[in-house]
């Protein structure tokens, strides 16, 4: 029994196992139990030779049951911790990380440009009045060019605003010049909605106020954003068109050519002109020249980065937003 039982207990492939052969050989019905059972119907001296072997017996069995039990336990730790191993050389898992918007991008990099000339970026309220939206800048009611910037009212007579242009206003009235300030933002317009025009766009506007401030000079502060943004060959171009406030009022133009299609041409980006005397008049200003121009964002950003409709800025569409997200 006694080599039967600690070859049992050498082979014993478990826990489970151990514990059976416990029970198998020292329960209380058990193969050993039963033969220390059987003690008393021995003579006084084979009992007690009987009796040391059957204890002797138990006690190695008890010995060997928990050794076994041990050694199991801990090869169930070293398989687990085998298993559970950490391999720190695998690649790790990458997490969906956001960017910055195209436009936000533009955005950035205009306001840099336009920090390195030594303006000053502010911005306005989105939701306007008539008097800075449309009047102090010299569009008197019923003025036919209110017609070209299709507006949307608030029920008390408000209006989200058309343009970045009520910011000068604003600038003029809290500040004395000279000063250069650039103000991007969002723009609203009642628009029939396509592929190059959108009821909410974005401008960038410019003004610079001091004295003899000329023509030449705003040619001189387009041009230069024009090189910085789009490279020192970069040509531009103003002609005259009429905004009410200013005179004399230009559209101005940059020749690009796309690097990514190869194709040249003149690219209208947006309006300019020297300040309207009506304008500085509305503000209290006296005796100072200053120019303004302001252009549409997403017109810049389409022809720059070949995106073929507006309306993919604000689709949120991330096979979209996600071919530039890492661009500048
Ligand atoms: C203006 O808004 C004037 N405030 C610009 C200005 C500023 C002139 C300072 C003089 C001095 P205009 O309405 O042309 O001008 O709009 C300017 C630019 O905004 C356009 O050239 C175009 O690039 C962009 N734009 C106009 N309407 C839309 C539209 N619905 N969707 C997208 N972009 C538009």
């Amino acid at each position: 029994m006694r080599e039967r039982a600690l070859q049992e207990v050498a082979e014993a492939a478990d826990l489970g196992a151990v514990q059976a052969l416990r029970v198998q050989y020292m329960g209380k019905k058990g193969e050993l139990t039963r033969q220390l059972k059987t003690l008393g119907t021995l003579a006084p001296d084979e009992r007690r030779a009987a009796g040391g072997a059957i204890n002797a017996l138990k006690a190695e069995l008890d010995d060997a049951l928990r050794g076994r039990r041990k050694t199991l336990e801990r090869e169930a730790v070293a398989r687990q911790l085998g298993s559970e191993r950490v391999d720190v050389t695998l690649p790790g898992y990458s997490f969906p990380v956001g960017g910055l918007h195209l436009l936000t991008r533009v955005t950035n990099r205009l306001t840099d440009v336009f920090r390195s000339m030594g303006y000053d970026v502010v911005v306005g309220p989105e939701l306007e009045t008539d008097e800075y939206n449309f009047q102090k800048l010299n569009f008197p009611d019923e003025h036919p060019a209110r017609d070209t910037q299709d507006t949307f009212w608030t029920e008390d007579g408000r209006l989200l605003r058309t343009q970045t242009s009520p910011m000068q206003v604003r600038y003029m009235q809290d500040h004395e010049p000279p000063f250069k300030i650039v103000v991007p933002g969002k723009v609203f317009r009642n628009e029939a909605v396509d592929a190059t025009h959108e009821a909410m766009f974005h401008q960038l506007e410019a003004l610079v106020v001091g004295e003899r401030v000329t023509m030449a000079d705003l040619h001189g502060a387009i041009a230069q954003m024009a090189q910085a943004l789009l490279g020192p060959e970069t040509k531009t171009r103003l002609q005259p068109t009429y905004f009410p406030f200013v005179e004399p009022g230009a559209e101005f133009a940059v020749w690009w050519k796309n690097p990514r299609t190869g194709k040249e041409g003149w690219l209208e980006l947006g309006g300019c002109g020297m300040v309207h005397p009506n304008v500085f008049k509305a503000v209290g200003y006296e005796g100072v020249t200053g120019f303004a121009f302001g252009f549409g964002l997403e017109r810049l950003a389409m022809v720059s980065y070949g995106v073929p409709d507006i309306r993919y800025f604000y689709g949120g569409d991330l096979r979209v937003l996600e071919q530039f997200r890492g661009e500048l």
